[in-house]
């Protein structure tokens, strides 16, 4: 039994989601500050918080948790710069509070969601997991500082754990039926689709002097199912006795924030209104993956390798839920 941290989250529900298509026994943990029970359907729920160790130790023994995927977290880079104590709080003392319970209950297995922001900005050459991680964010910084812990964790009480550092996540489930929907909608492909399904008047680009073919920053967009089908595989590897490791998830190619704006126009078959603004503070230029030790190692393929592939899934669903989850 697998139990999730933050399921009803965009990359949690879609990770429950593919869990259950293959089979495997999962209940939610999620304390619906910003996740969507909604997103969730019929899976087992258990209404918690972090620091709650005793409720997560009891559902640990009452479901006959063996294994734990942790994406309960705060993830908005902006507001971790001026709000350090609710990022520090949460993501980290709420990590240790996980593993507590954990260390209680002997479950020994942890895919973590780690991410790029880890790394900070590396210039414009391809990232690997041996790059240096010099977060340039709050929000970098307690991921970077969550890796840590896992580290320590394996050494002394031999806790097995994956991190997964994630690049950009995008897209919706195939059916249309779960997608992106945060409150308020930050990331740029929401955003801009939002301009195409009426409900936002334009798109500011964040600056478009970068160092960049474009002046625009770049990124590599990765399919949240893709996303989904590497958490399977790395508690795979765990449960095979795999030894604890960390990997990037990307597709290795980047794109500029105008190119991002180009495909919806290609995809939805309508223009955008777009305006060029300045930049947002703490934007490294470029951010682009290389993936290639988890496809190796583990398998791993992106299946949505276009981003034209991407943006169609992501439109699915913004085209039929313009208020997100709300009715
Ligand atoms: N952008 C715009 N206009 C907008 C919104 C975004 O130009 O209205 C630009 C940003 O400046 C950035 C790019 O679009 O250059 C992508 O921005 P997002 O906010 O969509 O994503 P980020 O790259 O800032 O951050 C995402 C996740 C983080 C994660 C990071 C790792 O939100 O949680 O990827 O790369 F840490």
């Amino acid at each position: 039994m697998i139990l999730v941290t933050g399921g009803a989250g965009y990359i949690g529900s879609h990770t429950v989601r593919e869990l259950r298509e293959r089979g495997m026994d999962v209940v939610v943990y999620d304390n619906l500050s910003t996740g969507h029970i909604e997103s969730i359907g019929d899976t087992p729920f258990v209404k918690g918080d972090l620091f709650d160790v005793e409720l997560l130790r009891k559902t640990f023994r009452e479901y006959g948790v063996d294994s734990v995927i942790h994406f309960a977290a705060y993830s908005l880079v902006g507001e971790s710069m001026v709000n350090p104590a609710k990022y520090y709080h949460n993501n980290v003392a709420g990590t240790l509070a996980l593993l507590d319970a954990m260390l209680a209950e002997n479950v020994k297995y942890l895919v973590f969601s780690s991410s790029a922001a880890t790394y900070g900005d590396c210039g414009d050459g391809l990232i690997t997991e041996n790059s240096p991680q010099n977060p340039t964010s709050v929000y970098g910084q307690t991921k970077l500082m969550m890796e840590q812990f896992m580290q320590d964790y394996d050494k002394a009480y031999g806790m097995k754990y994956v991190a997964l550092r994630y690049f950009n996540a995008a897209g919706a489930h195939a059916s249309g039926e779960i997608g992106e929907a945060h409150n308020p909608e930050s990331h740029l492909i929401p955003l801009i689709l939002q301009v195409s399904n009426g409900k936002r008047e334009q798109i500011n680009i964040f600056g478009d002097d970068y160092p960049t073919h474009d002046g625009t920053c770049i990124r590599d967009y990765i399919h949240i199912t893709d996303l989904a089908d590497a958490h399977i595989k790395a508690l795979e590897y765990l449960k095979n006795g795999g030894k604890s490791t960390y990997y990037n998830l990307g597709n290795g190619n980047g794109f500029s924030v105008k190119e991002v704006i180009d495909t919806v126009e290609k995809v939805v078959g309508s223009p955008v209104k777009k305006q060029v603004v300045e930049r947002r503070p703490g934007d490294p230029a470029s951010l682009v993956a290389s993936s290639e030790k988890i496809q190796k190692e583990l398998g791993w393929k992106p299946k949505y390798d276009t981003l034209d592939s991407i943006v169609a899934s992501a439109w699915k669903w913004h085209s039929t839920h313009l208020d997100g989850f709300n009715k």
